[in-house]
Formats: structure tokens, C-alpha cells, sequence
């Protein structure tokens, strides 16, 4: 089993892998918005590309490789830390849990961290969900507890009213 960089051939496991994240997050519409052409295009088409991602491989360097896992980054610029890696997925199918994985996934994001100079790493991911365990055990600080930080989206309906606001 390798930790490696997801190739383009890789969108269509990864895909598989979001929508059984999509399942346990009791979401699978939202998550159909995205097929593996689309990570195609905006991870390997694109220049830069939009988001950056590493899998474990269970049969690395064989014609068909086994992808368990993966995590999903981009790059963010918080004013006051420089540069860091913000983790936006984080997943390993469910039959390899437990089994070290999710923990080699985090590691790879940390050495890429500090490899790529940056100053942080984080992840926003509801308190109920696994990944908030994973990164508790490794001193992952809660910014809402520790520092009243909230994490506000705007629905698709709000976005429209605001980019048509007459200011
Ligand atoms: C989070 C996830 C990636 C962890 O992967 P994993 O391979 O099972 O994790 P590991 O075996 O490396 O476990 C590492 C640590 O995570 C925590 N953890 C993992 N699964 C846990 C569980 N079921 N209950 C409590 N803690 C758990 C533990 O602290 C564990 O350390 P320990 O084994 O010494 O107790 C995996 O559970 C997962 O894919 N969950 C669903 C997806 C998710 O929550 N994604 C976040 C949204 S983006």
C-alpha cells in the first residue's frame, strides 16, 4: 500500500469513493453534481489546477490499481499564517477502515505541508464526522471552540440574490 499522487486515470476511483462519502453524509444528490470528467478538467486541464489530491493505492504499480482512500486539497492564504494546505475531503472506503489508512493519508498532508513551506494545515468538517477524530488524535485544534471561528456558506438561491444586488 503506497500514498501517492492521484493521476487523471484515478478521477473515476476517487469519484467512487466521494459518493460513498456522499451515502455516509446522507447527501448523494449534492455529490452527483461532480463526475470524473469534471475532476479530469479542473485537476489535470487545467493550469494551475483547481484542487490537488492524494490516494492510497493498495496495488500500486500494477496496471489496475486499488484506490482505498484519498484526500482532497487546495491551497489557501490566510492573512495572518502565509499559505495552507486546507483539506476538503478526506475519505477511506468503508471495508479499510480502522486499519491505519486515514492515519497514512494525514501524515502525506503533513509532510506535503512542510515540504511545500506552507505555514498550516486544516480541514472544516461537521464535529459528528470521523475526520474531526482523526485530526483531534493529532492535535488538530477546534477553531470554533478554541477561537469562536464559524464556518458560513451561502445556498445557490442566496449567491444569485447577492451577485444581483443593486449597491
Ligand atoms: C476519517 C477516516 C478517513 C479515517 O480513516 P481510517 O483509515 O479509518 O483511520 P485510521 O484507522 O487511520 O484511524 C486513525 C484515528 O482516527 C480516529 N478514528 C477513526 N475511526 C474512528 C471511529 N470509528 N471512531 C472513533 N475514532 C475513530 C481514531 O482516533 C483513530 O486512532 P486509533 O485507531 O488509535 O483510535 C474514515 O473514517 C472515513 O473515511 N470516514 C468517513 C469520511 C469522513 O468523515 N470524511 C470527512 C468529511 S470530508
Amino acid at each position: 500500500m503506497v500514498i501517492r499522487k492521484a493521476k487523471k486515470s484515478d478521477c473515476e476511483a476517487i469519484i467512487g469513493l466521494r459518493n460513498e462519502l456522499a451515502v455516509y453524509l446522507n447527501e448523494p444528490k449534492n455529490y452527483a453534481w461532480i463526475s470524473a470528467k469534471d475532476l479530469e478538467r479542473d485537476g489535470y486541464d487545467m493550469t494551475p489546477p483547481l484542487f490537488h489530491c492524494i490516494v492510497a493505492d493498495e496495488e500500486n504499480g500494477s496496471p489496475s490499481p486499488t484506490v482505498i482512500g484519498y484526500a482532497m486539497y487546495i491551497i489557501g492564504y490566510p492573512i495572518w499564517e502565509g499559505r495552507e494546505v486546507s483539506v476538503r475531503e478526506i475519505c477511506v472506503t468503508e471495508a479499510r477502515r480502522r486499519n491505519g489508512v486515514g492515519e497514512l493519508l494525514l501524515k502525506e498532508l503533513a509532510k506535503i505541508t512542510l515540504e511545500g513551506n506552507f505555514s498550516r494545515m486544516s480541514i472544516d468538517c461537521p464535529e459528528s464526522l470521523l475526520a474531526s477524530q482523526l485530526f483531534l488524535k493529532h492535535h488538530g485544534i477546534d477553531m470554533t471552540r478554541a477561537e469562536g471561528w464559524s464556518v458560513l456558506k451561502f445556498s445557490k438561491e442566496d449567491f444569485h440574490k447577492l451577485a444581483q444586488l443593486q449597491l
